[in-house]
């Protein structure tokens, strides 16, 4: 058996009133019950994927790096799809701590329309998880999860406020998720997956939707205290993954890593070297897509989480410009 648990805070909150109070959120009800899909009959399945042709879906846009280069064209490939698979692993437990955390948001938020549209992105999470598990085996295998987004993950199901799990899942992981398959999309010749990536994506979109109207709407409402531990949250959210080493190309042969590496007959220290000389250069870091600075906080920046006084924070990292 493979699990562990973590002890969590949930208020359930009983909603008597049910009427629409927010209409665009009954509307996304709605849109969601029209687009569901089926991943086991929507994702052509029956055509075989080529690892050669995913390529390394962790770096689409990416010149290969020397010690990667010096590789025979059999272990470059095999190199890539352990790649891929490791950062899609990730991607899948990630699905599953979106489709709990939707699970602790029928109990918590407070109002009916709400209720009912995070009932509807349960099973999206849920199909998530089936059609990313069912991909990945056809590549390699599951990876454990990263301990960044693990951290990050934890944090949003032990939040105890309602408004920091909407932003912590629904404004920044979903957001990030968006980035990481608009990219995905953009780079990949294998036909199956860009139909996993397309359908998962157009339900991710509406994941992203109900956060920023939601949050717009619930944010002005909370009294100041509330509101400043949920900019401090939002903060830690941002940071525990985005700032965390193993996202940083230069520590990618760090301890969670190492195994994706192994038995290619690469020169670990030699590679360490060059991701770090990549990854300590500003101009290559810059150039990157980061999907925290370019998707995750344009988000919190509508919502209007970020203030004078986590302004410089941001900066600070280079997540704001
Ligand atoms: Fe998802
Ligand atoms: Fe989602």
């Amino acid at each position: 058996m493979n699990f562990e648990t973590i002890d969590t805070t949930v208020q359930a909150l009983w909603r008597y009133d049910y009427e629409t109070n927010i209409k665009a959120l009954r509307d996304l009800y709605d849109v969601a019950k029209k687009e569901q899909w089926d991943a086991a009959t929507d994702i052509p399945w029956e055509i075989e994927t080529d690892p050669a042709q995913v390529g390394d879906m962790s770096a689409p846009n990416m010149e290969p790096m020397d010690f990667e280069k010096a590789l025979s064209k059999e272990n470059q490939i095999e190199l890539a799809k352990r790649k891929s698979a490791h950062l899609l692993s990730n991607f899948l437990h990630g699905e599953q701590g979106a489709m709990m955390i939707c699970g602790q948001l029928v109990e918590v938020v407070p109002d009916m329309d709400a209720k009912l549209y995070a009932s509807t992105q349960v099973i999206d999470e849920a199909r998530h998880v089936e059609v990313f598990h069912r991909y990945i085996t056809r590549l390699d295998r599951v990876y454990p999860i990263i301990p960044g987004l693990k951290a990050l993950l934890n944090a949003v199901l032990q939040a105890d406020l309602w408004q920091m799990k909407c932003v912590g899942m629904q404004v920044i992981a979903e957001s990030i998720a968006m980035g990481g398959f608009k990219t995905m999309m953009k780079f990949t010749n294998d036909e199956v997956f860009r139909k996993v990536v397309t359908l998962t994506s157009q339900d991710e979109a509406r994941h992203v939707s109900y956060g920023l109207i939601y949050m717009k709407d619930a944010i002005p409402k909370m009294n100041e205290v509330d509101r400043d531990r949920l900019e401090d949250f939002a903060w830690t959210a941002m940071t525990l993954l985005a700032t965390t080493p193993e996202l940083r190309e230069g520590q990618k042969a760090a301890d969670p890593m190492a195994v994706v590496y192994e038995g290619l007959g690469i020169d670990m220290k030699k590679a360490a070297s060059e991701m770090l000389s990549r990854a300590m250069d500003p101009e290559y870091v810059k150039a990157q897509p980061n999907p925290f600075r370019d998707y995750a906080y344009p988000q919190l920046e509508r919502i209007g989480l970020l203030t004078e006084r986590t302004l410089p924070k941001y900066r600070e990292v280079g997540l704001a410009s």
